[in-house]
């Protein structure tokens, strides 16, 4: 008998620049029976991000296209994701800004995860400016990506505690353990 568990997940692409341990998190999460997406394709704008290994490991299709063309970037993503049948798309420490044209092809279909608690700290170097400001509490942040830079629709957030020992590095990895659980639990909230 053919097992149909799986054959009806959402096609999803994950975009990624560095180390994907985020990607690895959502692969491992798509191939359990609660998730709602499958991994199909991993996409990264250079081809020394690390997090790349995981299409050999998990046999998943790469692309790379590095983004010196915004314009021919996207359009060829766009042309393979429409071949590839891909729905959804999750960014995991991709660093490119996608363009208005790009985010508005696929409005509401694109998450990113963020690490600060949104609207707090958009863009780069969040934990040193948590760390300067003194603040508490860091954490991280699911939402829907816009044409504008960190600023779509929350989906879900986790705090983190910041001790007076943390120091940035020490702060991300414990963001980055937080972010592990919080995008399998933002996936399945949007499609459940
Ligand atoms: C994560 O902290 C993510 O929130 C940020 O970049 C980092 C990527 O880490 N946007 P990884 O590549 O998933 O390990």
């Amino acid at each position: 008998m053919v097992k149909l568990t799986g054959l009806k997940k959402i096609k999803t692409a994950v975009f990624i620049s560095g180390s994907g341990s985020n990607l690895k998190n959502l692969i491992k999460f798509s191939k359990t029976k609660s998730s709602p997406i499958s991994i199909n394709l991993i996409f990264s704008n250079t081809s020394k991000a690390k997090g790349l290994r995981f299409s050999n490991q998990f046999n998943i299709q790469k692309y790379i296209s590095s983004f010196i063309d915004y314009k021919i970037a996207e359009a060829k993503i766009l042309n393979l994701l429409k071949k590839k049948n891909i729905e959804f798309i999750c960014l995991a420490g991709f660093m490119k800004i996608l363009s208005k044209n790009f985010v508005n092809k696929f409005s509401g279909k694109i998450v990113n995860i963020h690490p600060s608690l949104l609207p707090k700290y958009k863009g780069l170097d969040t934990h040193i400016k948590a760390i300067q400001n003194k603040d508490k509490v860091a954490g991280c942040t699911v939402h829907f990506v816009t044409a504008k830079l960190d600023s779509g629709k929350i989906i879900q957030q986790k705090e983190v505690k910041i001790s007076k020992k943390d120091t940035p590095t020490s702060l991300a990895k414990k963001v980055l353990r937080q972010e592990h659980k919080l995008y399998p639990v933002a996936i399945k909230k949007i499609f459940n």
